[in-house]
């Protein structure tokens, strides 16, 4: 990654901000920038808006939720930054499988809803009102075990294959804006293994140094959007800005 100096974004937007890395994101992002306003959306009712914080209520996963996710964004400013942390690995009856047989069709559409279509559907809304004078920076949460070509290990087949299909929509995305707008960094990001509801049941074989607190991982991940070039678009980024190959 190339080091680039930015000027601080002045409108972030949070989406699955009510999750585990959401929720320290936008700590973070409030600490850091404290002049920015911040737009979130969750599924949550409970957070709170003032005039540096607006919050929307929805499950972007649903698309019924765009018509009136699209109606608030166009009464807010223009996000600079947009950050998505929605992802799902399991659920109360579902486990990521171990191999094949285990995989359901059930359990690939649900991992796809909450791990790809939330994120297209935030897209969608999101671009009719992209300016090709303002930058935009997007950042999908995604995951190391999404690429193809890391996969040494196999299992765990709707997650894998779900954020494998996150990954081809923010090089896709990366593409079709670049081509819009004069400044665009569209790249997906893995935190690395964050203590967080999502690596509760697999943390037992994790050391302590490699399991990271939200509010760690949060600060890595704005450094890395921090620095990004646009020399950076389309690309999937460790916590550390390195390059992990699709
Ligand atoms: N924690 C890790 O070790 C780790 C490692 C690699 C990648 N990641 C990725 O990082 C991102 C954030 O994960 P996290 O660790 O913060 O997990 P988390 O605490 O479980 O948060 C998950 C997020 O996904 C959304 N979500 C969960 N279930 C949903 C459903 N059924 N329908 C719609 N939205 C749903 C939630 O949005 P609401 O705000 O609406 O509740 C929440 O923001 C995910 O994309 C995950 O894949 C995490």
């Amino acid at each position: 990654m190339q080091q680039a100096v930015n000027t601080p974004p002045e409108v972030i937007l949070v989406a699955g901000a009510g999750g585990g890395l959401g929720t320290a994101l936008v700590e973070e992002l409030s600490r850091r920038f404290p002049q920015a306003k911040l737009l979130t959306i969750s599924r949550a009712h409970s957070a709170s808006s003032d005039g540096q914080h607006s919050h929307y209520s929805a499950d972007l996963s649903d698309p019924e939720t765009t018509v009136d996710v699209a109606d608030w964004l166009r009464s807010e400013p223009l996000p600079n930054w947009v950050i998505h942390c929605s992802g799902i690995l399991h659920w109360p009856d579902h486990l990521p499988e171990k191999n094949l047989q285990q995989c359901t069709d059930e359990a690939l559409l649900h991992s796809i809803s909450v791990n790809v279509l939330s994120h297209m559907h935030l897209a969608q809304v999101l671009a009719p009102l992209l300016q090709k004078r303002s930058p935009l920076t997007w950042a999908s949460l995604s995951a190391k075990v999404g690429s193809i070509e890391d996969n040494h290990l196999g299992g765990w087949y709707s997650y894998r294959m779900s954020k494998a299909a996150l990954n081809m929509l923010v090089r896709n995305l990366s593409i079709e804006w670049g081509r819009k707008l004069d400044s665009c960094r569209v790249v997906a990001v893995h935190p690395g293994t964050t203590d967080t509801a999502l690596s509760k049941p697999f943390q037992q074989n994790i050391s302590a140094d490699k399991l990271y607190t939200p509010a760690l991982s949060a600060d890595r991940i704005v450094s890395v959007l921090e620095k990004l070039s646009d020399a950076d678009t389309g690309k999937l980024l460790f916590w550390d800005g390195s390059q992990i190959p699709w």
